[in-house]
């Protein structure tokens, strides 16, 4: 059984079509690439799957089960956690705090009254393991909003991370990045994929997508144009196409 099953899925906007009759699996221990052209419906797909929006048609399964009509504190506690295009921590907790609200987040259905009681010390300890293993320990006392992008990112990754994901949802991490903190974030997908997870990586750096993911699906104007390993997508003409005259991007992309 596959991990997530995402069959026929369709989305539409006011008669815009954002999805349409979209579907493939996921696996336990791979990193999925969701590529396409900006406006391809990439973040819509990730909304559907965290129950932000209901779909228009089509099914969600995940671990067997749908989900399509579970609100998001259901979908996260059952075991998928995503970050944001736009990063969105508490910009006046510390980097402890925002980690610390989201293990609230597993056992308080309101957020604002979970920083309290979870100031225990076995709660502390994994926190302080978490910073560890996603290399924020240097950071722990600063408040959100004064760190850069980079870190800012890495704390979003360690707050879905807290609410311990079977399937991690990933919305442009490197967008914004340079190179190092890029090549950082990635070492860090790495890491967290080898520990079980398994990541949906929404990325537009081909360099990246290229080099992390096990497979790729193309989504271009809502409907996937292609599926299959790196090799196969870099090399597919109507992949190409659809970049519309970025192929020289999708081979020979440095930074
Ligand atoms: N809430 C909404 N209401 C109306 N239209 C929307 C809404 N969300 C997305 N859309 C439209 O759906 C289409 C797909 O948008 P989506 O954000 O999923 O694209 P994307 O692939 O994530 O693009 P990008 O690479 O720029 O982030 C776009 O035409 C967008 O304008
Ligand atoms: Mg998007």
């Amino acid at each position: 059984m596959a991990l997530l099953n995402i069959d026929g899925l369709s989305k539409e906007f006011d008669g815009l079509r954002a999805l349409d009759q979209v579907s493939f699996t996921a696996e336990k221990g791979e990193i999925l690439g969701i590529i396409g052209p900006n406006g391809a419906g990439k973040t819509t797909l990730f909304n559907i799957i965290s129950g932000i929006y209901p779909a228009s048609d089509g099914e969600v399964a995940f671990q067997g089960k749908s989900i399509l009509r579970m609100k998001p504190h259901q979908v996260s506690r059952l075991g998928i956690g995503r970050t944001f295009q736009i990063v969105r921590p508490f910009p006046n907790l510390n980097v402890e705090t925002n980690i610390l609200v989201a293990y609230g987040h597993r056992f308080y259905p309101d957020l604002w009254n979970s920083t309290g009681p979870f100031r225990r010390a076995d709660t502390l300890k994994e926190v302080q393991i978490l910073l560890e293993k996603t290399g924020l320990q240097p950071y722990q006392k600063q408040l959100a909003k004064n760190l850069p992008l980079g870190i800012k990112k890495r704390v979003e990754i360690a707050r879905a991370l807290a609410l311990e994901p079977r399937l991690l949802l990933l919305d442009e991490p490197s967008g914004g990045l340079r190179f190092e903190e890029s090549a950082r974030l990635m070492g860090l997908i790495r890491t967290v994929r080898d520990q079980g997870i398994s990541v949906l990586l929404i990325e537009h750096n081909m360099q990246v997508v290229m080099d992390l993911c096990n497979r790729i699906v193309v989504l271009d104007h809502g409907s996937k144009i292609a599926e299959g390993s790196p090799e196969t997508i870099r090399s597919n003409p109507q992949v190409i196409e659809a970049y519309l005259g970025k192929s020289v991007r999708l081979e020979d992309e440095e930074d």
